[in-house]
């Protein structure tokens, strides 16, 4: 029987290991030891932490790319192991770390490819609808990937994820490739689909600024567990323990820079 439960996303326990590369013997690297936590509807989360701190580990474990060695991942109160991997992705946005569009493939055989995978076909119409969400207009769509500038390739990746229609919209350092104004347009235009589409939305990043400014909720990770699960409220009141607050220090002390040149300077 299912449980009853709040979270749209639910992860129980999970943990994964890969055999290690380091060392000739057994020894096993842990990349997420021992996962918890519960992810409302309608909510956006930022999953942050440094780099092989098993961000990308955990988002995998939700539409089956990593299953979890144990433990279970809930997905409106359903064990996504047992749903068919192509049912999941359905219903799951993905957007992929470093864009992954396929390069042979124009624009809208790109944003049609999971259609186009379960036996359907996305209409033109589609197509220019998906665009739109991203701010691309219509011409784009016989465009191949090389014509394409690093912003506008990774509006096509979201693009891609919308198009089944996802109640769940997972990415993967979206926006890490991209310098900073895209990076920043980009971000706000995803916030902004967000709301408009009623998507619950999980995005990892390494960028404490971009969490803080654009989730509701933070999870840190290091070295496979969660060490803090805080508002960004309550991260910039200084909440949620050492390792969350000296990656909060980052953007803190550069915002408290530019604000003592603004004043040096006086009005332009
Ligand atoms: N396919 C894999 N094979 C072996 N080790 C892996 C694999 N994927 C991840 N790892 C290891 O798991 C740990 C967490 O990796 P990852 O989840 O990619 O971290 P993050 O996304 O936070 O940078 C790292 O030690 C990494 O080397
Ligand atoms: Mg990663």
């Amino acid at each position: 029987m299912d449980q009853p439960s709040h979270a749209l996303l639910e992860f129980v326990n999970v943990r994964k290991a890969f055999a290690s590369t380091v060392t000739e013997d057994s020894a096993v690297d842990v990349a997420v030891d021992g996962v918890s936590c519960g992810i409302a509807a309608g909510s956006f989360v930022a999953l942050v932490g440094a780099s092989g701190s098993g961000k990308s580990t955990l988002l995998k474990t939700v539409n089956r790319l990593g299953d979890p060695d144990s433990g279970q991942v809930l997905l409106a109160g359903d064990n996504v192991q047992d749903a068919a991997p192509a049912m999941l992705r359905r219903r799951i946005g993905y957007v992929f770390q470093g864009v992954g569009l396929f390069p042979h493939m124009n624009v809208a055989d790109n944003i049609g490819i999971g259609p186009r995978l379960s036996g359907t076909r996305a209409s033109d119409g589609r197509i220019a609808e998906l665009l739109e969400l991203v701010e691309l207009d219509g011409s784009y769509a016989g465009r191949m990937p090389h014509e394409l500038s690093g912003g506008q390739r990774q509006r096509i990746g979201v693009a891609r994820a919308l198009a089944g229609n996802p109640q769940l919209l997972l990415m993967d350092e979206p926006f890490g490739a991209l310098d900073p104004l895209t990076r920043d347009g980009l971000g706000k235009r995803v916030r902004a689909l967000h709301g408009q589409l009623n998507l619950t939305t999980m995005m990892v990043t390494h960028d404490m600024a971009e969490a803080l400014l654009l989730a509701d909720r933070i999870l840190v990770m290091e070295k496979g567990r969660i060490v803090a699960d805080e508002t960004p409220r309550s991260l910039l009141k200084g909440a949620g323990g050492p390792i969350a607050q000296a990656m909060v220090a980052v953007p803190r002390e550069q915002a408290a820079a530019l604000a003592q040149m603004a004043q040096l300077d006086g009005p332009a």
